[in-house]
């Protein structure tokens, strides 16, 4: 019993005031769209779930094909298909119920729909909210805002203003310095950051000549952009005095405690669902357990940005 009460403590984190009883937590977009969907996810052992990203009114998304598989990852173009957040208020009212944090991810096309959607969340149970700011595939909303840091200020003042949870705001790596960017979201007021998104790619099809996706361009996501994302992460970590949540290419333990050594407190998986199942999230945390217990650290948070020291 008291082995168990230490397993557990150590796996611990504290993210932005959401208590997570281990660091791995469900990216958005990938089984994120109904509570059915989301209790997969906690029963596979995720610490906490972030949902597909939600506006104010229903969007259809693209026409097929929206993902294409590439030699180690995938290109989506999905177009934020949602129900819109009236609609998907009571889906978060079930998730409630799981025993995990809900974070809930929210997009605009304006500062003010993000805001209207950020409350709505929250009236309906949200325990946090992630701001898109970063899909790299939807024309006036995700990355054309998160690439604009006026507009990037703005988007979280308002919803800041708006709701009482924490606000994490999820960058785009397709910038010049990402760390740059976490700097104007910090000083706007968001209470963690989530570094990344995909990056922005494509694919062509040499029998037809012609792009794969729908929409031509999507983003790409799994293995291979791992790399860019722990340097993203390591960025920002000496830049910013914010908590990071570590999202891109997570696959098994090693890739997470790679990501907490590089500064985040807690990381997102989402591609490697695809592959490996929602059980991943349990594989990983018993990996970080056997790695914290093997080297001698007494909890997750001992090992973030361990990296950094001279
Ligand atoms: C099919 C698919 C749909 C996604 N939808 C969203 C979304 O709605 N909102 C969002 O912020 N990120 C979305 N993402 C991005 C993921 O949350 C994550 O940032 C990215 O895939 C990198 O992590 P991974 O390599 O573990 O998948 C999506 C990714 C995929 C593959």
């Amino acid at each position: 019993m008291v082995a168990w009460r230490l397993k557990i403590n150590r796996l611990h984190v504290d993210l932005a005031g959401l208590r997570l009883a281990n660091p791995t937590v469900l990216a958005s977009g990938i089984l994120g769209l109904s509570a059915e969907s989301l209790s997969n996810i906690v029963m596979g052992g995720a610490g906490a779930v972030v949902t597909k990203s939600i506006g104010l009114k229903p969007r259809r998304g693209y026409e097929n094909p929206t993902v294409v598989q590439t030699s180690c990852g995938l290109i989506n173009a999905m177009g934020l298909p949602n129900s819109g957040i009236r609609e998907f208020a009571k889906e978060i009212r079930e998730a409630k119920s799981f025993g995990v944090p809900v974070i809930v991810s929210v997009f605009g096309f304006s500062a003010e729909e993000y805001g209207a959607v950020a409350k709505k969340a929250v009236d309906a149970g949200a325990d946090a909210m992630e701001l898109n700011v970063s899909c790299p595939h939807v024309e006036q909303t995700g990355s054309e805002i998160g690439q604009n840091p006026a507009t990037l200020a703005e988007v979280v003042r308002k919803v800041k203003a708006a709701v009482e949870k924490p606000v994490f705001v999820k960058l785009s790596p397709n910038v010049t310095s990402i760390a740059e960017i976490a700097e104007v979201a910090a000083n706007a007021g968001a209470d963690a950051i989530t570094a990344v998104n995909t990056i922005k790619a494509m694919a062509i099809d040499p029998e037809t000549a012609l792009p794969i996706l729908s929409n031509k361009t999507g983003g790409l996501s799994g293995p291979a952009i791992k790399p860019v994302a722990v340097r993203c992460v390591y960025e920002i970590y000496e830049r910013v005095k914010l908590p990071i949540i570590g999202c891109g290419g997570i696959t098994n333990w090693r890739d997470a405690v790679e990501f907490l050594l590089a500064g985040a407190r807690a990381t997102q998986i989402g591609t490697a669902i695809a592959i490996e199942g929602p059980n991943v999230f349990k594989a990983i945390t018993r990996g970080i357990s056997s790695y914290l217990r093997r080297k001698g650290f007494g909890s997750v948070e001992e090992i973030v940005g361990l990296s950094h020291r001279s």
